[in-house]
Formats: structure tokens, C-alpha cells, sequence
């Protein structure tokens, strides 16, 4: 797939380099390409990986992971042309000090108004982005839920998540992009309050 990275950070370079590891044609988004952060970020991704601007990674891509900071999301998102595009909204609105979620309609259907044209799948927004680069605990793969209204999107988020090494969940429509953030909530919870650190994920267990 050729994939366009928005928001180059924790958990864009993240999943850019697993991507680009797993085959797949990555377009880092920055607004300064040149830095040596991204310097660094393309020898770890490798040699198929390219650093772009925003605009340009995006009309690259046939997907677009956005994972920006909440604040920076909106002004972003509706500046760039997303017509035709599968966007993986990875961001959650977290208020200022992490204590909780902006209240009122979900992020992941925000995002989809703002990005116009573009098909949205909730998904990477779960976990940590250390869980990104290693989503095995005890050789089993953490989960990673995701929801959306098109069933190709989906796949594709689904596909993009097992390259990486999780177990993809669907968790249905786009309506429900509230639960997969509420979930977030409670993954930063436990990792700061809760003092479980980083090195935890969640599994799913079946009998
Ligand atoms: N950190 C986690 O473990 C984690 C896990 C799940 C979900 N999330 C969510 O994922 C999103 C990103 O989090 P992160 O921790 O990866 O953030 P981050 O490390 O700060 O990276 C965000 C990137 O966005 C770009 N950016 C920032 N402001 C921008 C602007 N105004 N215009 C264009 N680009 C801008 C920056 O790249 P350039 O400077 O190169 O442009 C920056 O590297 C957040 O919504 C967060 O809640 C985070």
C-alpha cells in the first residue's frame, strides 16, 4: 500500500516504520523534512521510506494515518485534500492534562466531517506507541480495535494492523469511535495514574 503519514511523532514514526518494514510504501508528512529527527526516523524505516511535506506525503497515498496532536487536528485535517482516501484516525481529544475526553461528539466522527471526501476507520489510538513497535506479550499479539462505516476501509486498517503484529478487532460503525477512545482513556489511566507504565497492552482471550 502507499501510505501517508500526518503527524511524524511517537506514534506516526512508529507506525511508519513498521509499515515501511512490512512492506509497505511510506510518505512521512512533516513540516520541516529535513530535520535530523526525521533524518533519524527514515534509516530506521528504511530505504523505501520518504520524507515529504504534509500536502505532498498526502497525495501520495492511497491511505493517511493521522496522528496529530488533538489541538492541531482540525486546522490539519480540513487543510489537505482527502478526496478518495482511507484516513486511520489515530488521535484521540484528550483534554490539555490528559485527565479525561473532550466531551460531546467522538473524535473519530469529528474527524470524519473535517476530512472531506475521505473514508475514516478509528484505529491505533488504543495503545501506547511503544505497543506499535511490539505488540507481542507472552508471544501473543495485543488487540487492536476498529471501527468504521465502510467494510474496504476496514480491511484495510485490519490488514495494516495484523502486518504490524496485533490482533485486529472490528468493534463496528464509526458511531462507536467514542468506545475505542473512552478505551484509550483508560489505557493512559493505568499507565499514569494506575502505574502500570508503559509495558502492558490488551489481549483478547476466547474459549
Ligand atoms: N503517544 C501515544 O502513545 C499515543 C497512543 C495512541 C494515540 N495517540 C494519539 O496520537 C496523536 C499523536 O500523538 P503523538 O504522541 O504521536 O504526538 P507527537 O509525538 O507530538 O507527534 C505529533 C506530530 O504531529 C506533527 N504536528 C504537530 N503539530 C502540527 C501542526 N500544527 N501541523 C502539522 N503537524 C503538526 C509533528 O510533526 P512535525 O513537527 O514533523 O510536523 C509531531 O511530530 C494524539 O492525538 C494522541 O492522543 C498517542
Amino acid at each position: 500500500m502507499k501510505i501517508g503519514i500526518v503527524g511524524a511523532g511517537q506514534v506516526g514514526g512508529t507506525l511508519g516504520v513498521g509499515f515501511a518494514k512490512a512492506g509497505h510504501h511510506v510518505f512521512f508528512g512533516s513540516r520541516d523534512p529535513q530535520t535530523a529527527e526525521m533524518q533519524a526516523l527514515l534509516a530506521r524505516a528504511g530505504s523505501t521510506a520518504k520524507a515529504e511535506s504534509v500536502a505532498n506525503a498526502v497525495q501520495f497515498a492511497d491511505v493517511v494515518v493521522v496522528a496529530l496532536p488533538w489541538p492541531a487536528t482540525q486546522s490539519v485535517v480540513q487543510s489537505l485534500d482527502l478526496h478518495g482516501k482511507v484516513v486511520l484516525d489515530c488521535t484521540n481529544p484528550l483534554l490539555p492534562d490528559f485527565s479525561g475526553l473532550e466531551p460531546g461528539t467522538s473524535g473519530g466522527e469529528r474527524v470524519a466531517d473535517w476530512a472531506a471526501g475521505a473514508t475514516v476507520v478509528k484505529v491505533f489510538n488504543t495503545t501506547g506507541f511503544n505497543n506499535m513497535a511490539d505488540p507481542a506479550y507472552g508471544g501473543k499479539p495485543a488487540f487492536m480495535p476498529y471501527c468504521g462505516d465502510d467494510a474496504a476501509a476496514k480491511q484495510t486498517a485490519a490488514q495494516l494492523a495484523t502486518d504490524l503484529g496485533f490482533e485486529a478487532v472490528d468493534l463496528g460503525s464509526l458511531s462507536h469511535a467514542h468506545l475505542l477512545e473512552a478505551w484509550a482513556m483508560t489505557w493512559i489511566w493505568l499507565a499514569i495514574q494506575g502505574g502500570l507504565g508503559r509495558d502492558f497492552a490488551f489481549q483478547l482471550v476466547r474459549r
